[in-house]
């Protein structure tokens, strides 16, 4: 028979381990195809009642990640989804990638962890591995999601014992939704466990799907090393847009001065300036760890001020847009505007946190006529701060011309900038998509 941990290694090994993916989003969902493909029997599992339904069909709702990706599920005898939590007593290992979002004053929102942690001890049994991989703080796995899980399991009767009868792990995802060079499986992923068994088998499972894994002594440190990845990006946009605002006071061209600043082989890796922080990651994060920090009386001064000022770029650039319509003798108030992309970055439909939506409202509310365009997001569903309830207007050429001011919040390369060059009387760049087209543009084109 063995230890619980012999029994459970042995399963990882020989692929029998029934590996559950609790939360099917942009982290859970490619995670639960990787570890399907790798061989291991998987279950799928969601509040949500639409995803399991809609992964039985081989349906995947997340298009960027590719229509294929979910066909090998349908007919396939290691698969299954569910909402039923009495389900995760079939795993063997438990992974978890719920949300973990601010509330309403910038603190962090662990509702989520924490009652996925309850969920997991009500359904325990013992030699279960449980691995979070939602973005917190250092701390979270052993202080927060850990307590609640054995409570819950202890309601039940099951007295669950780190090490021995039940291991934890914490485990980032460093997903990049979009991005081409690299997926879910070619991602090194750092692995700590709360004790030395647990970052072991934690470390074994994942050697399955994932090419590089790489252990760490603790689940701390696995913590804090992915929010001081998303940090670092917070911190480096915000010193570029803070020098975007320095170099057009001065007349210069930021784009320029990045792209020459790059040539340098050593020492310096290129930031590129926007209208505010985007995703579930970059603007949320950081806070994080800013939070925690108060609890050590530790000031957290650098990410507090990056967050100032990328905070305060819709602002900045809406002032932009007003100047140029004004340059144009036109008042804002009244004036049609139309935002090219809704969505947070490039080529994807997520608009979690995108900062289009505070340029909409800001706009609206100086009075100007608002419209977007976005072929990936047809229409404004509500979100936790928005509801504009609006449709995406078509990119042509009668469309361009109606418009007093067209603003580039996000560079689809779905755009066809060469009509927006051509067609638009003024246009507010907040991202150099019209670089090629600066020549032919001369004062109808502004940068923010
Ligand atoms: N999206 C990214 O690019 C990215 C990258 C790295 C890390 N992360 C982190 O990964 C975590 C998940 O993010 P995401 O982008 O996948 O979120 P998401 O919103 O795309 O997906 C979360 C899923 O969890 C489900 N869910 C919510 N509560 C649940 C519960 N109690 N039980 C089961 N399912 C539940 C939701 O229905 C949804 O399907 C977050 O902590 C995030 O910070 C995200």
């Amino acid at each position: 028979m063995g230890t619980h941990a012999e029994q459970l290694r042995n399963k990882i090994e020989s692929k029998q381990a029934v590996v559950a993916i609790i939360g099917l989003g942009y982290v859970g969902l490619p995670l639960l195809a990787a570890f399907h493909e790798a061989g291991y029997p998987v279950l799928g599992f969601d509040i949500d009642p639409e995803k399991p339904v809609l992964l039985k069909k081989g349906e995947n709702y997340l298009p960027h990640l590719g229509s294929d990706m979910c066909k090998p599920f349908v007919g396939s005898k290691r698969f299954d989804a569910t909402t039923d939590p009495k389900a995760l007593q079939k795993a063997d290992a438990i992974i978890v990638c719920v949300p973990t979002p601010l509330g309403q004053h910038g603190e962090p929102d662990l509702s989520y962890v924490v009652n996925t942690g309850v969920m997991i001890g009500e359904n325990s049994r013992e030699g279960q591995l449980v691995v979070l991989e939602s973005t917190s703080y250092p701390g979270t796995t052993r202080e927060d999601m850990f307590p609640a899980m054995i409570k819950a399991a202890a309601k039940k009767g099951v007295n669950l014992k780190l090490g021995d009868n039940v291991f934890v792990a914490f485990s980032p995802e460093r997903e990049d939704p979009g991005r081409k060079s690299h997926n879910t499986t070619t991602i090194p992923k750092l692995v700590g466990g709360l004790d030395k068994v647990s970052g072991e088998l934690a470390t074994k499972l994942y050697t399955g799907p994932i090419k590089t894994v790489v252990p760490v002594t603790t689940a701390e440190v696995a913590e804090a090393s992915k929010v001081f990845e998303n940090v670092f990006r917070c911190v480096n946009i915000a010193l570029v847009n803070e020098l975007k605002t320095i170099m057009d006071a001065m007349g210069i061209n930021v784009w320029e001065v990045i792209e020459a600043a790059s040539t340098k082989p050593f020492g310096f890796m290129p930031f590129y300036p926007g209208p505010g922080l985007g995703g579930h990651c970059i603007p949320i994060d950081p806070f994080y760890l800013t939070w925690k920090a108060k609890e050590f009386k530790v000031p957290a001064r650098f990410i507090e001020i990056a967050g100032e000022v990328n905070n305060s770029m819709p602002h900045y650039v809406v002032h932009k847009v007003a100047a140029a319509l004004n340059n144009h003798s036109k008042a804002t108030k009244g004036a049609k505007v139309l935002v090219l992309g809704l969505a947070y970055k490039p080529d994807i439909a997520d608009t979690r946190e995108s900062p289009t939506y505070e340029l909409i409202e800001l706009l609206l509310d100086m009075g100007a006529k608002v419209d977007y365009s976005d072929p990936f997001v047809k229409y404004t569903k509500p979100v936790r701060k928005y509801n504009l309830d609006m449709h995406s207007v078509d990119l042509t050429p009668e469309n361009l011309a109606k418009y007093d001011c067209v603003l580039i919040s996000t560079n689809h390369s779905a755009f066809d900038y060469g009509a927006v060059a051509k067609h638009s009387k003024l246009v507010v760049d907040t991202r150099n998509a019209m670089k090629k087209h600066a020549g032919e543009m001369g004062e109808r084109l502004v940068r923010a």
